[in-house]
């Protein structure tokens, strides 16, 4: 089989990547030439473990490569993809859809048979008969099966989630369509995956629906975090206590700084607008939005009260500065409050990230110094905040933390550290929703 997947963004790439190594013939296409030099060249220009490897070994395989002309991609094509961005429009918090029009308009204009058009990128429900009805008015000589085809990917573990997925979901009226997605995706049957078909609206919502409830259990438990600190509970037990109940399951009950990256935020606030749109109004959802926004705000005045109430001329090492580990991406990271609510009250930041440092010197203030490592951003430092919980800061020691800081204040956002063993080391460790121990 072959498909053409439009975009060489996160989606593209990992999706196109993965077809490939399934045996597919894919061709992505991409706009930017750099990018697209790049990409020809070895070159990947985001970081996801392995992705690397998994492209290198399909461009060999003469199985994957990439152009910049759509027309040069297309005879022969099966299915076209779209996985384009779909960003946060500014002012309304809708998706902004233009990059989606506009790849389809220049689609439909060259599309040489009635070649099954897919999106893959998250858009609001009712985009893809929008899509179908612009293809009709464009090429009434061709009848385009589209279809819905929703990524779950997590950054980080993407080409796992790819190729183990838990479930696919293809939204489609058309039988040609459905044929084509089934076909693409058998070489995943053995591992018994369901392919769920659906109408397309149930398929777009699906996208919206699941990571809105995945935001909601973790602002949930958040909250209880918050109150376990309150009433003298262990929120590791109490998640543990939930999740041990299958109709909750223990997934996404880690308590943090509140959620960040390209997709809850973003994928909430359009949910929002969805069903108010709809006159259906989310208001759990509305709610996550909000909650978790006044979290982010509020890890700084957590980190003052730890610091005894000024943080004034305090070296503070903060580890770790993307949204979540194994990611450079920097969006809607809770680090940026955070930094620049710290610089703002005359703390000195010296902040290490293993890959997000790059990124973060566009998102954070200027003042903030960058450390080469973990052991340089916390020697002499008066106290740590660990943002991001990669996994070279569940290495670091409870004795070595203390030598190595001047003082000894501790502030772990996700619970790396176990509050026993720091006290132990003589550290000052404030967790999430842990009570101190005695
Ligand atoms: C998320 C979904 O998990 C994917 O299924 C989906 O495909 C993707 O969005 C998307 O729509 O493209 P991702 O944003 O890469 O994936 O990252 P997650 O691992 O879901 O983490 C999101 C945020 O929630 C991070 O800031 C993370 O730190 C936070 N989180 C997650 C918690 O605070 N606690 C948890 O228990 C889990």
């Amino acid at each position: 089989m072959r498909i053409v997947m439009i975009g060489a963004g996160y989606v593209g790439l990992v999706s196109g990547a993965c077809f490939a190594s399934m045996g597919t013939e894919v061709i992505v296409v991409e706009k930017d030439p750099c990018r697209v030099a790049a990409l020809q060249a070895g070159r990947i220009p985001i970081y996801e473990p392995g992705l690397d490897r998994l492209v290198a070994d399909s461009v060999r395989a003469g199985r994957l490569r990439f152009e910049v002309a759509l027309d040069r991609a297309l005879p022969g094509a099966d299915a076209v993809f779209l996985a384009v961005g779909t960003p946060s429009r500014r002012g309304d918090g809708h998706a902004d859809l233009s990059h989606v029009f506009a790849a389809a308009a220049e689609l439909a204009a060259a599309l040489p048979a009635p070649t099954v058009l897919v999106t893959k990128s998250t858009v609001p429900v009712g985009t893809g008969r929008r899509l179908a009805a612009l293809m009709r008015e464009i090429r009434p000589d061709l009848d385009v099966p589209v279809a819905s085809n929703p990524e779950f990917l997590r950054e980080g573990s993407a080409i796992e989630d790819f190729m183990r997925p838990d479930r696919i979901v293809v939204g489609t009226d058309s039988v040609q369509a459905e044929a084509v997605l089934r076909a693409l995706y058998r070489p995943l049957n053995p591992a018994g995956v369901t392919l769920l078909c659906t109408g397309l609206e149930t398929a777009e919502l699906i996208k919206y629906a699941t990571n809105a409830f995945l935001a909601m259990k973790i602002t949930f438990i958040n909250e209880m975090a918050d109150l376990c600190e309150q009433v003298g509970a262990d929120v590791h037990e109490l998640a543990r206590g939930m999740g041990l109940d299958r109709r909750i399951g223990p997934k996404f009950l880690h308590p943090g700084p509140g959620f960040g990256g390209s997709c809850f935020p973003k994928d909430t606030q359009a949910l929002m607008r969805i069903a108010q749109d709809a006159h259906a109004p989310a208001r759990l959802v509305e709610t996550v939005v909000s909650v978790n926004e006044a979290r982010k705000a509020a890890m700084a005045g957590r980190i003052l009260a730890a610091f005894g109430g000024t943080v004034r001329r305090r070296r503070i090492a903060v580890l770790g500065l993307t949204f979540k580990p194994e990611t450079d991406d920097m969006r809607d990271s809770p680090a940026i409050p955070i930094v620049h609510r710290l610089v703002e009250l005359g703390a000195e930041v010296v902040a290490y990230d293993p890959a997000g440092m790059e990124q973060a010197r566009r998102d954070l203030p200027a003042e903030v110094v960058y450390a080469s490592g973990a052991a340089s951003a916390l020697a002499g430092a008066d106290g740590a905040v660990l943002v991001t919980e990669w996994n070279e800061f569940r290495a670091l020691a409870p004795d070595w933390l203390r030598a190595t800081m001047r003082g000894r204040v501790v502030v772990d956002l996700r619970n790396v550290f176990d509050p026993a063993a720091m006290r132990a080391a003589g550290l000052d460790h404030h967790a999430i929703g842990r009570p101190a121990p005695h």
